[in-house]
């Protein structure tokens, strides 16, 4: 069994996307901007924004978290989202989800500008992804591509479990053009550990711990955990799994993401090159 080491490949991706940050400051005399809005105080929402905030400053982009309170309005909301849409110095805008209860996500992910939706969340964007157009593509199902470069996925099958719109949704329309043979399961589905014995790829997104044991794995398949859990652990600690049992998987797969290290740090990456790419296409496009 090999790790597929998202800690190092996102290092690797940092390191592409410098350079081009240095060619956009020296052309445009201004860093490339992420904007991110946090609504209310979710601890997780805290932590991931602040990552990402930080990610894109250490890579020498400008980031500014924005953070509303959880009793914002959705007109408050609206107004802070466009005038981040009008403002040239932004170029990757992310509403951080969930929102807090009372706000309605559907208008407030349509208010974000197609070419600033660095989360790829928008349905134009969504749209031209499943079209097989250049789009900005969300964040995880990317990373996970990125993660399987170099394996062969062609007339591979590959199962992936969750259908999600941020994940099992945009990471099957991937698979697909990258000419996989996809079949999307979740919690309705029937049979699931007989139909996960059938896949050569196996994409985890389902959000709960552990939930794939090792002997739904085909010997030999390749294993993508996107889950990130927090469980109980030793000592009234808390650790981090993913929706894979990965010391039973790992004795079974050919390949297998970790978590923490695995699909993780290659999202935060993609979203630095989704903002690269904003940044890059708007001012070419204008
Ligand atoms: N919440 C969990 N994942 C994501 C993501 O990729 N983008 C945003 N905006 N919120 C999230």
């Amino acid at each position: 069994m090999a790790l597929l080491d998202g800690k190092l490949l996102a290092a690797e991706l940092r390191a592409e996307l410098a350079p081009r940050v240095a060619a956009f400051v020296q052309a445009h005399g201004r860093k490339p901007g992420l904007d991110v809005v946090l609504v209310g105080e979710d601890p997780a929402s805290v932590v991931y924004t602040r990552n990402k905030e930080k990610a894109a400053q250490d890579l020498g982009m400008r980031s500014t978290l924005h953070r509303l309170p959880k009793a914002a309005t959705q007109a408050e909301v609206l107004a802070r989202i466009e005038s981040l849409n009008s403002d040239d110095a932004v170029d990757g805008i992310l509403v951080q989800l969930p929102l807090p209860e009372g706000l309605d996500p559907t208008p407030i992910v349509e208010a974000v500008r197609v070419d600033k939706d660095v989360d790829g969340f928008h349905p134009v964007n969504v749209g031209l992804l499943s079209l097989g157009r250049n789009a900005l593509v969300a964040c995880t199902p990317q990373g996970c591509m990125r993660l399987l470069r170099g394996l062969d996925v062609r007339g591979k099958h590959t199962v992936v479990i969750g259908r999600s719109n941020i994940v099992g949704k945009p990471m099957a329309q991937l698979l697909l053009a990258a000419d996989a043979t996809v079949t999307v399961a979740h919690s309705k589905t029937r049979g699931l550990p007989e139909l996960c014995q059938t896949a050569d790829i196996l994409v985890a997104a389902i959000g709960r711990p552990e939930f794939v044991r090792g002997s739904w794995i085909k010997p030999g398949a390749i294993v993508l955990d996107v889950g990130i859990n927090r469980v109980d652990g030793e000592g009234g600690k808390s650790r981090l799994v993913g929706d894979v049992a990965f010391a039973e998987a790992e004795a079974i797969a050919s390949y297998i993401s970790p978590v923490p290290g695995g699909v993780g740090p290659m999202t935060i990456a993609c979203l630095l090159a989704n903002t690269l790419q904003a940044a890059e296409s708007r001012l070419v496009n204008r």
